[in-house]
């Protein structure tokens, strides 16, 4: 029996040397210290044996276990470090490779030029007044003057959410921020309503109108509106505010033209232009060859609708205008469609 472990050492110890690699090793532990190999098969055996016999054979079946054990733990090991060493060998990392780009996110352009015009009319005093997106039919129009049959009120120009204007005040989707003006006004007129404070605000936001989409027009943008309330406002306060308005967004050789116009919540009413930045006024086809370009629509805030916010138009005066962001986008960008600036298309967003 001893030569038999003696056997079974030699055995294992020459078969564990051509193993390479771990499934195989696998397989050897199984053949030579698992439940059924020889080995163990004498460990079984030592109870049947003569009680003399049994020490020694014991004893010589115990240090073939151990030295197959230490030889099995060994092969682990260089087995790891051949595994490493190959990976290393193959694995090349090549440290001269240009690294990938990280992508950074960005303002949308609407928001940029919405911030530009923060920061101009905050150098010159005006506040920004958040108004609501919903308004009511009152709101929306009644309030700033519309006549009741005035076409901008027609179905086809709103997104009405519920009923009939003719019978009740329905709700619906601002067409304007011009609403913003007589929300503001009655806010600063509650606290004092017989001697209320000036105003000068901007108030932005999205507008939505029930039209046809094209390259210049969209059912959803946004508009800065502007308002100033006190006691000595004139117009020319209100040329003088856009003229350097212009200036500062446009660049301070900019010309500004104020053109006669109509609304029903100013009067005088007038819309301004620029005079063309892309052929100096030559006339181009970005300005249709007029040299000039038209930037907002402006006026002194009707006496019906001062009445409306609750300041007296026999003491008070205000000039208030409305600009669109997507148009000053497009003239400073010379964006041809305005219907880029709500697809999400990446290829168009990342040139800003
Ligand atoms: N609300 C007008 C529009 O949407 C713009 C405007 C605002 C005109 C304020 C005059 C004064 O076209």
């Amino acid at each position: 029996m001893l030569e038999q472990l003696g056997k079974i050492e030699q055995e294992g110890l020459s078969a564990l040397d051509i193993v390479d690699e771990s499934e195989a090793l696998e397989s050897w532990r199984v053949a030579h210290l698992g439940r059924s190999s020889p080995l163990m098969g004498i460990f079984d055996q030592l109870g049947q044996l003569p009680k003399e016999e049994r020490p020694a054979i014991g004893r010589q079946a115990n240090q073939v276990k151990q030295s197959l054990e230490a030889k099995y733990a060994a092969k682990i090991e260089s087995l790891k470090q051949a595994d490493l060493r190959r990976s290393l060998e193959t694995e090349q990392l090549d440290v001269t490779l240009p690294g990938r780009n990280i992508q950074s996110g960005r303002l949308h352009p609407i928001t940029q030029t919405m911030r530009r015009i923060y920061q101009i009319f905050a150098e010159m005093g005006f506040q920004v007044y958040q108004s609501r997106d919903v308004e009511t039919d009152e709101y929306n129009f009644q309030l700033l003057n519309f006549p009741p049959h005035h076409p901008a009120r027609e179905m086809q120009d709103s997104f009405y959410i519920s009923g009939d204007f003719e019978i009740d005040n329905p709700v619906l989707l601002r067409t304007h921020t011009s609403p913003g003006q007589i929300h503001a006004m009655r806010e600063y007129t509650q606290e004092n309503p017989q001697d209320p404070p000036p105003i000068r605000i901007i108030l932005p936001g999205m507008c939505y109108r029930h039209e046809q989409v094209t390259t210049r027009s969209e059912s959803q943008f946004t508009q800065v509106e502007g308002l100033a309330v006190g006691k000595d406002i004139t117009f020319s306060d209100l040329k003088g505010t856009l003229s350097d308005f212009n200036k500062r967004m446009f660049g301070m050789q900019v010309r500004s033209r104020f053109r006669a116009s109509h609304f029903p919540f100013t009067e005088p009413s007038a819309e301004v232009d620029i005079e063309c930045f892309v052929c100096d006024g030559k006339g181009c086809s970005v300005c249709k060859r007029t040299g000039w370009l038209e930037i907002l629509g402006c006026g002194m805030v009707h006496p019906i609708v001062l009445q409306n916010g609750g300041y007296d138009p026999g003491i008070y005066t205000g000039f208030a205008f409305g600009m669109g962001p997507e148009r000053i986008t497009m003239l400073r960008h010379r964006v041809e469609d305005i219907r880029y600036f709500w697809e999400n298309d990446l290829r168009f967003l990342e040139q800003f």
